[in-house]
Protein backbone atom coordinates (compact mmCIF):
# COMPACT_ATOMS: atom_id res chain seq x y z
CA UNK A 1 0.00 0.00 0.00
CA UNK A 2 3.16 2.46 0.63
CA UNK A 3 3.50 2.20 -3.22
CA UNK A 4 1.11 4.33 -3.93
CA UNK A 5 1.99 6.06 -7.04
CA UNK A 6 1.67 10.39 -7.88
CA UNK A 7 -1.90 9.07 -9.96
CA UNK A 8 -3.35 7.04 -7.38
CA UNK A 9 -2.94 9.55 -4.32
CA UNK A 10 -4.27 12.18 -6.79
CA UNK A 11 -7.28 9.69 -7.50
CA UNK A 12 -7.82 8.94 -3.58
CA UNK A 13 -7.53 12.80 -3.24
CA UNK A 14 -9.70 13.77 -5.98
CA UNK A 15 -12.66 11.39 -5.21
CA UNK A 16 -15.63 12.97 -2.89
CA UNK A 17 -17.59 9.51 -3.01
CA UNK A 18 -15.10 7.13 -1.71
CA UNK A 19 -13.60 9.46 1.05
CA UNK A 20 -15.21 7.15 3.84
CA UNK A 21 -13.64 4.14 2.61
CA UNK A 22 -10.54 5.99 2.75
CA UNK A 23 -10.61 6.97 6.01
CA UNK A 24 -11.39 3.80 7.27
CA UNK A 25 -8.66 2.07 5.52
CA UNK A 26 -6.34 4.67 6.75
CA UNK A 27 -8.13 3.53 10.27
CA UNK A 28 -6.91 -0.09 9.58
CA UNK A 29 -3.71 0.52 8.58
CA UNK A 30 -3.29 3.14 11.97
CA UNK A 31 -4.35 0.12 14.04
CA UNK A 32 -2.04 -2.55 12.42
CA UNK A 33 1.02 -0.20 12.49
CA UNK A 34 1.14 2.00 15.73
CA UNK A 35 -2.23 0.29 17.19
CA UNK A 36 -5.01 2.31 19.52
CA UNK A 37 -2.73 4.42 22.09
CA UNK A 38 -3.07 8.20 21.27
CA UNK A 39 0.55 10.07 22.34
CA UNK A 40 -0.32 13.26 24.22
CA UNK A 41 2.16 16.14 23.36
CA UNK A 42 1.89 19.36 26.03
CA UNK A 43 2.30 21.93 23.77
CA UNK A 44 3.46 25.41 24.94
CA UNK A 45 3.21 28.27 22.94
CA UNK A 46 5.91 30.66 24.51
CA UNK A 47 6.76 33.36 22.08
CA UNK A 48 4.22 34.90 19.42
CA UNK A 49 6.98 37.36 18.29
CA UNK A 50 7.64 36.70 14.46
CA UNK A 51 10.53 38.13 12.32
CA UNK A 52 8.76 36.49 9.38
CA UNK A 53 5.64 37.85 7.12
CA UNK A 54 4.00 34.39 6.58
CA UNK A 55 0.96 35.46 3.99
CA UNK A 56 -1.37 33.18 5.82
CA UNK A 57 -0.40 33.58 8.97
CA UNK A 58 -1.93 35.41 11.94
CA UNK A 59 0.81 36.31 13.88
CA UNK A 60 3.18 37.80 10.85
CA UNK A 61 5.04 40.68 11.47
CA UNK A 62 3.54 43.13 10.20
CA UNK A 63 -0.19 42.25 12.01
CA UNK A 64 0.22 45.45 14.40
CA UNK A 65 -3.05 44.58 15.77
CA UNK A 66 -1.50 41.54 17.59
CA UNK A 67 -0.78 41.93 21.13
CA UNK A 68 3.20 40.53 21.18
CA UNK A 69 4.01 38.36 24.68
CA UNK A 70 7.59 36.27 25.28
CA UNK A 71 7.71 33.62 28.44
CA UNK A 72 10.33 34.15 30.62
CA UNK A 73 12.94 31.72 31.13
CA UNK A 74 11.10 30.80 34.73
CA UNK A 75 7.81 31.15 33.38
CA UNK A 76 8.44 28.59 30.01
CA UNK A 77 10.54 25.93 32.88
CA UNK A 78 7.17 26.02 35.13
CA UNK A 79 4.62 25.65 32.54
CA UNK A 80 6.47 22.56 31.60
CA UNK A 81 7.02 21.16 34.86
CA UNK A 82 2.92 21.83 35.30
CA UNK A 83 2.35 19.56 31.76
CA UNK A 84 5.00 17.27 33.15
CA UNK A 85 3.34 16.73 36.12
CA UNK A 86 0.23 16.65 34.42
CA UNK A 87 1.24 13.51 32.93
CA UNK A 88 2.32 14.76 29.38
CA UNK A 89 5.90 12.62 28.44
CA UNK A 90 6.85 15.29 25.58
CA UNK A 91 7.13 18.98 25.66
CA UNK A 92 6.83 20.75 22.50
CA UNK A 93 8.32 24.44 22.28
CA UNK A 94 6.91 26.29 20.05
CA UNK A 95 7.50 30.24 19.18
CA UNK A 96 7.67 32.41 16.50
CA UNK A 97 10.83 32.93 14.99
CA UNK A 98 12.29 34.82 17.73
CA UNK A 99 15.83 35.43 17.88
CA UNK A 100 15.38 36.46 21.77
CA UNK A 101 15.69 33.10 22.56
CA UNK A 102 19.32 33.10 21.49
CA UNK A 103 20.99 29.58 21.92
CA UNK A 104 22.55 30.06 24.98
CA UNK A 105 18.98 30.78 26.28
CA UNK A 106 17.18 27.83 24.72
CA UNK A 107 19.99 25.51 25.52
CA UNK A 108 19.71 26.55 29.39
CA UNK A 109 15.58 26.07 29.09
CA UNK A 110 15.92 22.67 27.51
CA UNK A 111 18.71 21.54 29.99
CA UNK A 112 16.19 22.48 32.66
CA UNK A 113 13.07 20.99 30.99
CA UNK A 114 14.90 17.74 30.31
CA UNK A 115 15.09 17.21 34.15
CA UNK A 116 11.34 16.68 33.87
CA UNK A 117 12.09 13.58 32.72
CA UNK A 118 10.25 14.51 29.33
CA UNK A 119 10.77 14.26 25.69
CA UNK A 120 10.99 17.39 23.99
CA UNK A 121 10.48 18.77 20.78
CA UNK A 122 11.32 21.94 19.47
CA UNK A 123 9.03 24.32 17.23
CA UNK A 124 10.70 27.23 16.27
CA UNK A 125 11.88 27.67 12.49
CA UNK A 126 14.70 28.41 10.71
CA UNK A 127 17.84 28.64 12.55
CA UNK A 128 21.72 27.40 11.99
CA UNK A 129 23.56 24.39 11.93
CA UNK A 130 25.46 25.18 15.27
CA UNK A 131 22.01 26.23 17.08
CA UNK A 132 20.09 22.73 15.78
CA UNK A 133 23.71 21.01 16.93
CA UNK A 134 23.45 23.59 20.46
CA UNK A 135 19.78 22.00 21.38
CA UNK A 136 20.08 18.60 20.03
CA UNK A 137 22.96 18.57 22.41
CA UNK A 138 21.59 20.07 25.33
CA UNK A 139 18.83 17.73 25.12
CA UNK A 140 16.12 18.47 22.22
CA UNK A 141 14.62 15.61 20.90
CA UNK A 142 12.37 15.85 18.09
CA UNK A 143 11.83 18.83 15.64
CA UNK A 144 8.68 20.01 13.96
CA UNK A 145 9.03 22.17 10.82
CA UNK A 146 6.51 22.47 7.76
CA UNK A 147 7.78 22.73 4.84
CA UNK A 148 3.89 24.33 4.08
CA UNK A 149 4.06 23.18 0.44
CA UNK A 150 6.17 22.33 -1.70
CA UNK A 151 5.29 23.76 -5.03
CA UNK A 152 8.07 26.39 -4.41
CA UNK A 153 6.48 29.21 -6.43
CA UNK A 154 3.56 29.32 -4.39
CA UNK A 155 5.51 28.90 -1.24
CA UNK A 156 7.91 32.64 -2.23
CA UNK A 157 3.93 34.14 -3.10
CA UNK A 158 2.97 32.96 0.55
CA UNK A 159 6.60 33.28 2.19
CA UNK A 160 8.19 36.74 1.03
CA UNK A 161 11.60 37.01 1.66
CA UNK A 162 12.23 33.40 2.99
CA UNK A 163 13.21 30.72 0.54
CA UNK A 164 12.41 27.10 0.10
CA UNK A 165 15.73 25.74 -0.61
CA UNK A 166 16.66 27.03 2.86
CA UNK A 167 13.77 25.59 4.89
CA UNK A 168 14.22 21.92 3.23
CA UNK A 169 17.93 22.20 3.80
CA UNK A 170 17.13 23.60 7.45
CA UNK A 171 14.80 19.89 7.45
CA UNK A 172 18.17 17.81 6.33
CA UNK A 173 20.06 19.15 8.91
CA UNK A 174 17.82 18.28 11.98
CA UNK A 175 17.63 15.01 10.19
CA UNK A 176 21.16 14.85 10.34
CA UNK A 177 21.69 15.53 13.56
CA UNK A 178 19.47 13.13 14.60
CA UNK A 179 16.62 14.75 15.70
CA UNK A 180 13.00 12.76 15.04
CA UNK A 181 11.97 14.91 12.43
CA UNK A 182 8.34 16.26 12.02
CA UNK A 183 7.40 18.08 9.13
CA UNK A 184 4.20 18.91 7.22
CA UNK A 185 1.62 21.02 4.68
CA UNK A 186 -1.19 23.00 4.62
CA UNK A 187 -4.12 22.09 2.56
CA UNK A 188 -6.20 24.43 0.74
CA UNK A 189 -3.85 27.30 0.09
CA UNK A 190 -4.99 29.57 -2.85
CA UNK A 191 -3.77 28.24 -6.32
CA UNK A 192 -2.91 24.74 -4.55
CA UNK A 193 -3.62 22.15 -7.05
CA UNK A 194 -4.69 18.80 -5.82
CA UNK A 195 -1.53 17.78 -7.95
CA UNK A 196 0.95 19.67 -5.64
CA UNK A 197 -0.74 18.07 -2.42
CA UNK A 198 0.57 14.82 -4.28
CA UNK A 199 3.88 16.39 -4.73
CA UNK A 200 3.95 17.14 -1.16
CA UNK A 201 3.13 13.72 0.50
CA UNK A 202 5.59 12.18 -1.75
CA UNK A 203 8.09 14.39 -0.60
CA UNK A 204 7.31 14.00 2.91
CA UNK A 205 7.56 10.39 2.28
CA UNK A 206 11.03 10.97 0.30
CA UNK A 207 12.76 12.71 3.36
CA UNK A 208 11.48 10.25 5.47
CA UNK A 209 9.42 12.13 8.21
CA UNK A 210 8.79 10.55 11.23
CA UNK A 211 5.83 12.80 12.02
CA UNK A 212 3.12 14.66 9.40
CA UNK A 213 1.05 17.44 10.28
CA UNK A 214 -1.92 18.09 8.09
CA UNK A 215 -3.84 20.59 7.97
CA UNK A 216 -6.69 23.18 6.52
CA UNK A 217 -5.60 26.73 5.85
CA UNK A 218 -8.09 28.83 7.74
CA UNK A 219 -7.97 32.60 5.88
CA UNK A 220 -6.72 35.07 9.21
CA UNK A 221 -9.14 38.40 8.85
CA UNK A 222 -5.57 40.12 9.67
CA UNK A 223 -3.57 39.14 6.97
CA UNK A 224 -3.23 39.78 3.14
CA UNK A 225 -5.60 36.36 2.20
CA UNK A 226 -8.08 37.44 4.45
CA UNK A 227 -10.81 36.76 1.23
CA UNK A 228 -9.25 33.34 0.19
CA UNK A 229 -11.15 29.88 0.82
CA UNK A 230 -9.63 28.14 2.67
CA UNK A 231 -9.28 24.34 2.76
CA UNK A 232 -12.04 22.05 3.90
CA UNK A 233 -11.85 19.37 6.62
CA UNK A 234 -12.98 16.67 3.76
CA UNK A 235 -9.95 17.06 2.01
CA UNK A 236 -7.71 17.71 4.57
CA UNK A 237 -8.52 14.74 6.45
CA UNK A 238 -8.10 12.65 2.59
CA UNK A 239 -4.94 13.79 2.35
CA UNK A 240 -3.78 12.74 6.39
CA UNK A 241 -5.46 9.18 5.69
CA UNK A 242 -3.23 8.76 2.37
CA UNK A 243 -0.16 9.76 4.17
CA UNK A 244 -0.89 7.13 6.71
CA UNK A 245 -1.27 4.56 4.04
CA UNK A 246 2.00 6.01 2.06
CA UNK A 247 3.98 5.96 5.14
CA UNK A 248 1.68 3.53 7.66
CA UNK A 249 4.15 3.58 11.14
CA UNK A 250 4.59 7.12 11.50
CA UNK A 251 3.08 9.41 14.12
CA UNK A 252 0.22 11.85 12.55
CA UNK A 253 -1.50 14.38 14.53
CA UNK A 254 -5.18 14.73 14.64
CA UNK A 255 -3.96 18.94 14.04
CA UNK A 256 -5.90 21.94 16.28
CA UNK A 257 -7.01 23.17 12.77
CA UNK A 258 -9.46 20.42 11.83
CA UNK A 259 -10.47 21.02 15.07
CA UNK A 260 -11.44 25.07 14.14
CA UNK A 261 -12.96 24.11 11.16
CA UNK A 262 -15.51 21.33 13.00
CA UNK A 263 -16.19 20.60 16.55
CA UNK A 264 -15.02 16.93 16.18
CA UNK A 265 -12.45 17.77 13.76
CA UNK A 266 -9.72 15.73 16.12
CA UNK A 267 -12.01 12.93 16.44
CA UNK A 268 -12.55 12.48 13.23
CA UNK A 269 -8.97 13.22 12.46
CA UNK A 270 -8.46 9.83 15.05
CA UNK A 271 -10.86 7.79 13.41
CA UNK A 272 -8.87 8.58 10.03
CA UNK A 273 -5.20 7.69 10.60
CA UNK A 274 -4.17 10.44 13.36
CA UNK A 275 -2.64 8.70 16.65
CA UNK A 276 -1.34 12.08 18.26
CA UNK A 277 -3.20 15.08 20.25
CA UNK A 278 -1.31 18.03 20.97
CA UNK A 279 -3.21 19.73 23.74
CA UNK A 280 -2.49 23.13 24.84
CA UNK A 281 -1.11 23.60 27.99
CA UNK A 282 -0.92 27.57 28.21
CA UNK A 283 -3.43 29.99 29.72
CA UNK A 284 -6.54 31.12 28.01
CA UNK A 285 -4.53 34.54 27.93
CA UNK A 286 -1.45 33.46 26.14
CA UNK A 287 -4.07 30.62 23.83
CA UNK A 288 -5.82 34.25 22.29
CA UNK A 289 -2.79 35.72 21.49
CA UNK A 290 -1.24 33.36 19.60
CA UNK A 291 -3.83 33.62 16.89
CA UNK A 292 -2.36 31.76 13.51
CA UNK A 293 -5.92 31.66 12.36
CA UNK A 294 -9.33 32.37 13.24
CA UNK A 295 -11.55 30.34 15.67
CA UNK A 296 -8.11 28.11 17.07
CA UNK A 297 -9.09 26.99 20.53
CA UNK A 298 -8.77 29.34 23.09
CA UNK A 299 -9.44 26.95 26.37
CA UNK A 300 -7.45 23.78 26.89
CA UNK A 301 -8.86 21.13 27.93
CA UNK A 302 -8.65 19.01 31.25
CA UNK A 303 -6.83 15.48 31.01
CA UNK A 304 -9.80 14.02 31.84
CA UNK A 305 -11.86 15.50 29.13
CA UNK A 306 -9.44 14.49 27.01
CA UNK A 307 -9.01 11.08 27.87
CA UNK A 308 -12.78 10.50 28.13
CA UNK A 309 -13.32 11.02 24.65
CA UNK A 310 -10.32 9.27 23.23
CA UNK A 311 -11.94 6.12 25.42
CA UNK A 312 -15.26 6.92 23.83
CA UNK A 313 -13.89 6.18 20.30
CA UNK A 314 -11.86 2.96 22.12
CA UNK A 315 -8.39 4.41 21.90
CA UNK A 316 -6.35 4.76 24.81
CA UNK A 317 -3.41 7.36 25.93
CA UNK A 318 -0.21 6.14 25.02
CA UNK A 319 1.74 5.71 28.17
CA UNK A 320 5.38 6.04 26.83
CA UNK A 321 7.21 8.53 25.31
CA UNK A 322 5.44 8.07 21.87
CA UNK A 323 8.59 7.84 19.45
CA UNK A 324 8.53 6.73 16.19
CA UNK A 325 9.37 3.40 15.47
CA UNK A 326 10.45 2.40 12.19
CA UNK A 327 8.82 -1.13 11.02
CA UNK A 328 10.93 -1.62 7.79
N1 LIG B 1 -4.29 28.41 8.77
C1 LIG B 1 -3.86 27.16 9.07
N2 LIG B 1 -2.64 26.87 9.52
C2 LIG B 1 -1.78 27.89 9.69
N3 LIG B 1 -0.51 27.92 10.10
C3 LIG B 1 -0.10 29.20 10.12
N4 LIG B 1 -1.09 30.02 9.71
C4 LIG B 1 -2.16 29.23 9.42
C5 LIG B 1 -3.47 29.46 8.92
N5 LIG B 1 -3.90 30.69 8.64
C6 LIG B 1 0.26 26.71 10.38
C7 LIG B 1 1.52 26.63 9.51
C8 LIG B 1 2.64 26.62 10.53
C9 LIG B 1 1.95 26.08 11.76
C10 LIG B 1 2.63 26.40 13.05
O1 LIG B 1 0.68 26.69 11.71
O2 LIG B 1 1.52 25.41 8.79
O3 LIG B 1 3.75 25.84 10.16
Amino acid sequence: MSQLNKDMIIRLLSEENNEQNLWQQADRVRQENVGDEVHLRGLIEFSNVCRNNCLYCGIRKDNKSVCRYRMSEEELVSTAEKASQMGFKTIVMQSGEDMYYNKDRLCRIIEKIKKFDVAITLSIGERNYDEYKAFREAGADRYLMRIETTDKELYHKLDPNMSWQHRYECLLMIKELGYELGSGIMVGLPEQSIESIADDLLFLKEIEVDMAGIGPFIPHPQTPLAKEAGGTLELSLRTMAVMRLLMPDINIPATTAMESLHPEGRIKALQSGANVVMPNVNNSEYMKLYELYPHKPTQGFSQSDIAKKIESIGRCIGKGYGSHHRKV
